[in-house]
């Protein structure tokens, strides 16, 4: 098992971009695959999570080809041959993995399909809730079993068939669920309505878009027609900002620092990590160069200057719902009091993100308050290194090798391979950032250029 060694940085002045995002490759694979034709996948993310769905796909019948690869993890140019909207029973059962949006995705697309279907996943995903999706999408008339051990949770056994379109108001903003149900929708007959509580990310409605799959949207509410069929085309997949924010968030801690995230996702719905660190008082320009397939990409550049403590909105939340581990790490570094309340959702991700939070927190020394769907933390302290567990979340990993950056000490996290669920790669850039003494550095990953055919 692996971990991170960690000691703090005086100088960081780097530029480098990081791998796809994880939430269109996710997409990605899943619409391609659904399409009419052949499609290209560019700058996929080959994490352990967006490989599950691809590979889902593959049993469900859908052939790729791997034309480029990030050297020792997997795929990050991928041919997709579509299957205009007509896929097999897979063999087996399907595995998950660690992820969340693949299999609330997935299930959404499977409840419509004419055959039986199950999904399973590694331990913490077998303890998330999957009554959230169970629940629109038995409304829509799918049969689906939760067998495990804790009530609605995963294994799925899902008796897919011919789904009723409806009307759903969701009880939390999940663009999960809102994914699982415009996905369901796609293979029924008339219109299928989703009302979300407060806005989430859109990755699935724009990406259809792209595809010539229309989806109406009236404020929070967002409709999709069945019968429609993706047109195939090439999609090129932008950096995550979930894991630039790791960078965004050392870069501005640190006084005097300079750092540029190239061609990264700069999506509305997901850039909320910016406006709150730059009301933390970072300086942050963010540059939309261009608008390819329907996402906004650019580049991101941070000088440091130290941080101040901030209040989290309530409608900020969903926005920014996977940076709040390491923008509790920011809090933690900056001058004064921050506050996130309104995060309830936190405590149902890959691990109780309030609890991990807190707790490895405290192990540094610093001072934070836990409530039921947050957290109060009082920054300025100085952070001690510590042994701190990442209880195999990847992002609780990350934001804690961030906080390592800045404390006394060497601190260490134990089980890191979970990181290669969003970011492969993340310890060679820490570790080319703990390494960086010359005045600037610049790198990226390798990748490997494949020649092979269909499988
Ligand atoms: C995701 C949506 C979010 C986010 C997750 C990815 C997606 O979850 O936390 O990492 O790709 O749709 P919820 O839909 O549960 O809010």
């Amino acid at each position: 098992m692996s971990e991170f060694k960690v000691k703090a940085i005086s100088h960081l002045n780097a530029e480098f971009s990081v791998p796809g995002d994880k939430s269109m490759s996710h997409r990605a694979a899943i619409i391609a695959g659904l399409s009419s034709g052949e499609c290209e996948i560019r700058n996929f993310l080959p994490s352990e999570d967006c490989l599950n769905t691809l590979k889902a796909m593959g049993s469900l019948g859908v052939n790729y080809d791997i034309i480029e690869e990030m050297e020792g993890y997997g795929p990050t140019v991928i041919r997709i041959k579509g299957r205009n909207m007509k896929l097999q029973k897979a063999p087996f059962p399907i595995d998950c993995g660690n992820s969340g949006t693949g299999m609330r995705l997935l299930a959404g697309l499977l409840a419509a399909q004419p055959f039986d279907t199950e999904l399973y996943g590694d331990d913490s995903l077998s303890s998330r809730p999957m009554g959230r999706i169970i629940n629109p999408l038995s409304q829509m008339g799918a049969n689906i079993e939760s067998k495990g051990a804790k009530p609605g949770c995963a294994p799925l056994l899902i008796h897919g068939g011919t789904l009723q379109p409806i009307t759903y108001e969701m009880p939390v903003a999940s663009a999960q669920v809102k994914s699982a149900i415009l996905l369901a929708g796609l293979f029924c007959e008339g219109k299928t309505t989703v009302i979300q509580p407060a806005e989430t990310r859109d990755h699935t409605e724009r990406m259809l878009a792209a595809f010539r799959v229309r989806t109406q949207r009236e404020g929070n509410t967002i409709t999709i027609r069945g019968g429609q069929v993706p047109e195939a085309r090439d999609f090129h997949v932008p950096g995550d900002i979930s894991s630039a924010a790791f960078w965004l968030v050392a870069a501005a801690a640190l006084n005097g620092s300079r750092l540029l995230i190239q061609n990264v996702g700069l999506n509305e719905t997901r850039n909320a990590i910016i406006t709150v660190l730059v009301r933390m008082g970072a300086k942050i320009s963010d540059i939309v160069r261009s608008q390819e397939d329907g996402e906004p990409i650019g580049n991101i550049e941070v000088c440091g200057r130290g941080l101040v403590g901030t209040v989290i909105r309530p409608e900020e939340v969903p926005n920014l719902i996977d940076e709040i581990p390491v923008i509790a790490v920011a809090a933690a570094l900056a001058e004064g009091t921050t506050v996130i309340r309104n995060a309830h959702e936190l405590r149902v991700k890959e691990t109780d993100r309030i609890k991990t939070v807190v707790d490895n927190l405290r192990l540094m020394g610093a001072d934070v308050t836990e409530f039921d769907d947050g957290m109060e933390i009082t920054g300025g302290k100085k952070l001690h290194g510590a042994v701190l567990q990442s209880f195999g979340d990847h992002r609780i990993a990350m934001a804690f090798a961030i906080a390592g950056l800045f404390a006394e000490g060497e601190t260490i996290i134990e089980n890191t391979d979970c990181v290669n669920t969003s970011y492969p790669g993340f310890s060679k850039h820490l570790q080319a950032i703990m390494k960086e003494k010359s005045d600037h550095a610049a790198f990226e990953m390798k990748t490997i250029i494949h020649q092979s055919s269909w499988h």
